[in-house]
């Protein structure tokens, strides 16, 4: 007998409704939970029903990437072919951070020479492969220019584990302030009469940092930080941008979180900081959750297979459903609580599939959980 019956629980949020006018999907939450999977399993739904999709993916497990033709391709959308001769079409894409860096310098600045001069400089190489925030900041960058493409209905952004949806959602003006900020102005440009304080050369500052960083270095920090400075127009003009990108009616966030306490408040503190921003919050994706098949207690399953089975089998597989079972309760619970609190209109549970998801067969059984509803027509 069940002490406490789990309530039924059902996904209110339904993904061809929420994202039938989407051009932008972005998915995002906590690290681990789910947000690559559902990103490609979201992109191959839309793309069954007759769209052109592209998943701009960051970090995919190794086996799902290789079987999605990923395998050793940085940077350029990679269409992964569908068998039953759908309509649409699903490209994935995985961010490579140093070669998005890199067409933006070439984009920027003031000329090819100027450009190459960067690509080339020690500081750039060091910053644009491993300065926190850039994946971010080249997450969205990239995003923009897959749409400014026209190639694709609409673009699905799996974004990398944050630990502050600010983070991610302030990456371009943040960056931009950075370049712009008055520190490095006073170190870069000519002062009002006079010139800046590296520009002076022979300077006490610039002689300490000679010593302490090696003059060549000294002189690839100027180089390096002199054509940011150039470039700051451009970087500000596409903060804004990508600003104006997220906030759009037809860009929609969605959350995935684990069916666990702390990985539900961070979707709802990043859920209000959206809201805060009049972005369009789509919904929450709970992902991994444990659903039992009945909810028959262990003596009574225990009974039914004893019919069938010998005793110590029966009983020990009365003992893993009844594991199962209090699990799915656990998740129910979980799940119950986060809808009580005010805030949470629509949310999609996805069960914890029997594996992991590394294929297109595997992201089409993900599917038949995230699209209940199969294909129209
Ligand atoms: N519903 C599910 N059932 C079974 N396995 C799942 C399910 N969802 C995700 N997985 C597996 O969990 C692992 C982590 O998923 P995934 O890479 O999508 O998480 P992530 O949020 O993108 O992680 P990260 O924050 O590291 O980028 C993968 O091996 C994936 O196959
Ligand atoms: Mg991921």
């Amino acid at each position: 007998m069940s002490a406490d019956p789990a309530p039924a629980l059902t996904s209110t949020l339904h993904l061809d409704e929420t994202l039938a006018d989407a051009r932008v999907v972005v998915l995002a939450g906590g690290g681990g939970v789910g947000k690559t999977t559902t990103a490609a399993g979201i992109g191959l739904g839309m793309a069954r029903r007759g769209r052109r999709v592209c998943v701009l993916t960051i970090d995919p497990a190794r086996r799902l990437a290789d079987a999605l033709g990923l395998e050793g391709v940085a940077d350029e959308p990679v269409q992964v072919p569908l068998e039953d001769g759908a309509d649409g079409e699903l490209w994935v894409v995985m961010l490579d951070a140093k070669s998005t860096w890199d067409g933006l310098i070439r984009k920027y600045a003031d000329s090819d020479e100027a450009a190459e001069r960067v690509l080339q400089n020690r500081v750039y190489k060091e910053f644009s492969g491993a300065v926190a925030g850039t994946q971010e900041y080249t997450a969205v960058e990239k995003l923009h220019e897959l749409l400014q493409s026209g190639r694709w209905d609409v673009v699905l952004l799996d974004t990398p584990p944050t630990r502050n949806a600010l983070d991610f959602l302030d990456a371009p003006q943040r960056l931009h302030a950075f370049i712009d900020s008055k520190a490095l102005q006073l170190l870069l440009k000519p002062a009002s009469g006079g010139i800046g304080l590296i520009g002076r050369g022979a300077g006490m500052f610039t002689g300490l940092l000679k010593r302490a960083l090696g003059v060549d270095l000294l002189s690839d920090l100027i180089e390096f930080f002199g054509v940011l400075g150039g470039m700051s127009q451009g970087f500000s003009d596409r903060a804004r941008a990508v600003q104006a990108l997220m906030a759009e009616p037809r860009t929609v966030f969605l959350l995935v979180a684990a069916p666990l306490p702390e990985s539900l408040a961070e979707a709802a503190r990043f859920r209000s900081i959206l809201r805060g921003r009049d972005i369009h919050y789509g919904g929450l994706v709970v992902n991994r959750v444990t659903r039992a098949d009945q909810d028959d207690d262990e003596a009574a399953v225990r009974t039914a297979f004893g019919a069938h089975l010998d005793e110590d089998v029966a009983t020990r597989a009365a003992a893993m459903h009844e594991r199962v079972r209090s699990q799915a309760a656990h998740d129910t619970a979980m799940v119950t609580a986060h809808l009580a609190a005010p805030g949470e209109e629509r949310v999609l549970l996805v069960p914890q599939l029997a594996e992991d998801v590394h294929d297109v067969a595997g992201l089409d059984r993900l599917g038949a959980h995230l699209y209940p509803v199969p294909v129209p027509g």
